[in-house]
């Protein structure tokens, strides 16, 4: 590449070496480092991810680039700067926990930046604060985590998408290593692309939360533009995130979850639709079964859809002959 990107590659690595150290090997970071280690993280993902913690201070990562000799443009258009109107520039990120997020060779290219819990509850700024698109960083293209699990994937030819950081890092601990997370934004098609070229199937794993569960349900429909994939959904119970369910039901239990309790797409659509019903009003009943038929009539397997059929037919009493006679109502309507 040109020199900007080898030098805002460089500024990347020097910003992750030095929030890095500051946070494994100084005073000033210990208190950041407590609270890794209670929310779960090990020693060895810390050193392995290079997590970091940029103090309380607006002017070190500048000094130190500028010692290093980056250029001012390098330092303004790294992302890692704010500049003020008279042109002074200051760190961007202070008093935050840094995670490093990597290109697919692994370099890291942005971070995003935690606050502590109490500054989190005093609502004062967001929880999570990213780098701005830059030369090197397109939000568009960018998954958390996938040039560590891109091997995993492949060799499991499956994916899990989860919502957040912390919840890579936990089913990490879990042994789901195949985990990456979309870092709070709507899956694009670009991030759809990048993930058909290394597996035929995905789960999506969101939080059980509502904010989730309408992830969940964008999510599947992005999926469904791109045929090619085969999407699964592991759902967590009592609005838990996969961080929270391993710390309350531990690491072994969400393994076994995400190893035998997935749910297939059409599973999570009877779920879905159900929520904002009660089936036992025959209206509600007409419309669940007439949003069930229209997702039954989506799905190119015959098998699954006769499995569906069947339950629906079971669950309101109705013949299969009326089912399917709707069902290809729909699907002519589709083609
Ligand atoms: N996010 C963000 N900015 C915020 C809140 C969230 O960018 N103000 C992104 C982060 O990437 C975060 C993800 O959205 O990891 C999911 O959000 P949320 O579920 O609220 O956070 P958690 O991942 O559960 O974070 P934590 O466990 O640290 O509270
Ligand atoms: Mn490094
Ligand atoms: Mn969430
Ligand atoms: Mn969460
Ligand atoms: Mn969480």
């Amino acid at each position: 590449g040109n020199s900007l990107t080898h030098e805002l590659l460089q500024i990347h690595e020097e910003a992750c070496q030095l929030y890095h150290h500051i946070l494994v090997n100084t005073e000033v970071g210990s208190e950041a480092l407590a609270y890794l280690k209670q929310r779960g993280l090990t020693e060895e993902q810390i050193l392995e991810q290079e997590i970091g913690y940029a103090p309380n201070e607006r002017n070190l990562l500048k000094q130190v680039l500028e010692n290093k000799g980056m250029s001012q443009q390098g330092l303004v258009e790294s992302g890692l700067m704010i500049e003020t109107k008279t042109g002074e520039l200051f760190d961007r990120f202070f008093n935050r926990i840094i995670f490093p997020i990597r290109n697919d060779q692994g370099k890291p290219i942005a971070f995003s930046g935690r606050l502590f819990d109490q500054q989190v509850a005093d609502k004062r700024a967001p929880k999570y604060l990213n780098s701005p698109e830059t030369k090197l960083f397109n939000k568009r293209q960018v998954l958390y985590n996938f040039s560590y699990a891109r091997a995993h994937a492949r060799k499991l030819n499956d994916l899990f998408l989860f919502e957040g950081f912390m919840d890579v890092l936990a089913a990490n601990r879990a042994n789901v290593l195949a985990g990456v997370a979309s870092m709070g934004t709507s899956l694009t098609n670009e991030q759809i692309q990048k993930i058909a070229k290394i597996v035929d199937q995905v789960t999506i794993c969101y939080d059980g939360d509502q904010a989730g569960i309408e992830a969940t349900k964008r999510s599947l429909e992005t999926f469904q533009t791109q045929t090619k994939l085969k999407v699964n959904v592991l759902r967590l119970p009592e609005k838990l995130d996969p961080d929270d369910y391993i710390k309350k039901y531990g690491e072994t239990a969400f393994y076994e979850l995400a190893t035998h309790h997935k749910e297939t797409a059409m599973n999570f659509w009877l779920f879905y639709y159900e929520l904002d019903k009660n089936l036992t009003n025959e209206l509600d009943q007409l419309q669940y079964i007439d949003e069930v038929l229209t997702e039954l009539a989506k799905l190119n397997s015959v098998i699954e859809r006769e499995m569906y059929l069947k339950q629906l037919a079971d669950r309101f009493h109705l013949s299969i002959e009326s089912l399917q006679e709707t069902l290809q109502q729909k699907k002519q309507a589709l083609r």
